[in-house]
């Protein structure tokens, strides 16, 4: 039996000694305060509860005990005066015990508050909107990328896809890969006459449902290159599809968006806040004055096309980053006023553009160099 109760006890001190063994987590986060540390155990226990890397708020008696104290303890152990037969003394060291802990209260409110919001948009914008079967969304540009993309995404949802293509084979092969519902008409953003034609047959699409997706894709970004290289004629011809086409194609489509009580969504760009750049193609084959090319250099000019070869293989990768996007801003009953597509704008180019200039420029020049060289 006594080897039975010896077996008992023994186990109850590996239990005891196994659980005390384990530490509370995040120590370091943690403050503590004490009474009395002028000298005997406070002391002691301030400086050791130190450096194991708690956050000691030690209480002295004295102005003396207290300069003894942060002497020979790290920086992070802060001290204060305390009488404890005081009430007044009581009352100003929790208020020097709450400014110290506060802070910290504040951070975690914060990041609560945060994460409550987060969590709400996210269950916001999983809601989706009702009968999108029956929607009609007009995308315009879709013979090839974000377009192309999108109309065929939307008619797998299952929306009453409107496409607009520039060229005819360009809906000829979108028409091979998606479904009846789909339909495709021709449209120049640039010519009047064109989007007005687009108008009457958009009109006749939607009769009395309305639109209930207007997206304004078409784009170009050609000619691109140094603005030196380039003629007022050139900036013409991207600002005519870009921005004129786009007001164009939105004031004539705009009744039928409204009858619908439906959405316009923009293809904007990042940069159109960082302007660095345009996409684009290699311009070796433009006809430059020898003089400026010649102040240029071969060299430049080499490192500019590559750059621009990079970041269209790079844009091209994934369509889905950006067509998911638009998405959502037809589909969801939550919608966002904008979104921006990839970790690359949203951790490097939006931020970006509220650097100093300088700073920018110089990373580009960074960038230049280095895509020449690696790509
Ligand atoms: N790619 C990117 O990284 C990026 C980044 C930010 C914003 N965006 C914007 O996203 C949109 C689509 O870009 P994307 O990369 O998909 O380019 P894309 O493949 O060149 O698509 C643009 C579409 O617009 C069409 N288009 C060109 N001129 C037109 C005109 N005058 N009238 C009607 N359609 C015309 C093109 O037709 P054709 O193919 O027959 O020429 C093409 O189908 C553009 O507005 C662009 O500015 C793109």
């Amino acid at each position: 039996m006594w080897l039975y109760v010896a077996a008992l006890v023994g186990l109850y001190l590996l239990q005891r000694w196994y659980r005390e063994r384990q530490m509370v987590e995040n120590l370091t986060e943690k403050y503590a305060f004490i009474t009395g540390c002028d000298s005997g155990f406070g002391n002691q226990l301030a400086r050791q509860l130190d450096a194991q890397g708690l956050r000691v708020l030690a209480a002295c008696l004295t102005p003396e005990g207290a300069e003894q104290l942060e002497k020979v303890t790290s920086d992070q152990l802060k001290t204060t005066l305390l009488d404890v037969t005081s009430t007044e003394s009581v009352a100003a060291a929790t208020e020097w015990v709450k400014t110290c802990v506060g802070n910290k209260a504040m951070w975690l409110y914060l990041a609560a508050l945060v994460g409550l919001y987060l969590l709400r948009r996210w269950y916001r914008e999983r809601q989706m909107g009702e009968n999108l079967t029956e929607k009609y969304a007009f995308i315009t540009g879709c013979d090839t990328g974000f377009g192309n993309q999108l109309a065929r995404q939307l008619d797998a949802r299952g929306l009453r896809v409107l496409a607009a293509c520039l060229t005819p084979e360009g809906a000829e092969q979108l028409e091979k890969r998606t479904s009846d519902r789909l339909k495709t008409t021709l449209l120049d953003v640039t010519s009047t006459e064109s989007v007005a034609a687009a108008t009457e047959w958009v009109k006749t699409c939607v009769g009395n449902k309305g639109l209930w997706g207007l997206i304004n894709n078409a784009g170009t970004a050609n000619p691109t290159a140094p603005n030196e290289w380039l003629t007022k004629k050139d900036f013409v011809s991207v600002l005519d599809v870009n921005l004129l086409g786009l007001i164009d194609v939105t004031l004539h489509m705009l009744p039928f968006v409204r009858k619908a009580k439906g959405r316009v969504v923009n293809m904007s760009s990042v940069l159109g806040r960082l302007s660095f750049i345009g996409g684009g193609y290699p311009i070796s084959k433009y006809g430059l004055a020898p003089d400026i090319q010649e102040s240029y250099g071969q060299k430049f000019l080499k490192m500019y096309c590559k750059m621009m070869q990079h970041s269209k293989t790079y844009s091209g990768k994934n369509l889905r980053l950006v067509t998911d996007r638009i998405e959502h801003a037809l589909t969801s009953r939550h919608p966002r006023a904008r979104y921006s597509a990839g970790w690359d704008a949203k951790l490097l180019f939006l931020p970006a553009s509220y650097w100093p200039s300088w700073v920018v420029d110089w990373l580009f020049l960074v960038f230049l160099y280095v895509t020449a060289h690696t790509s």
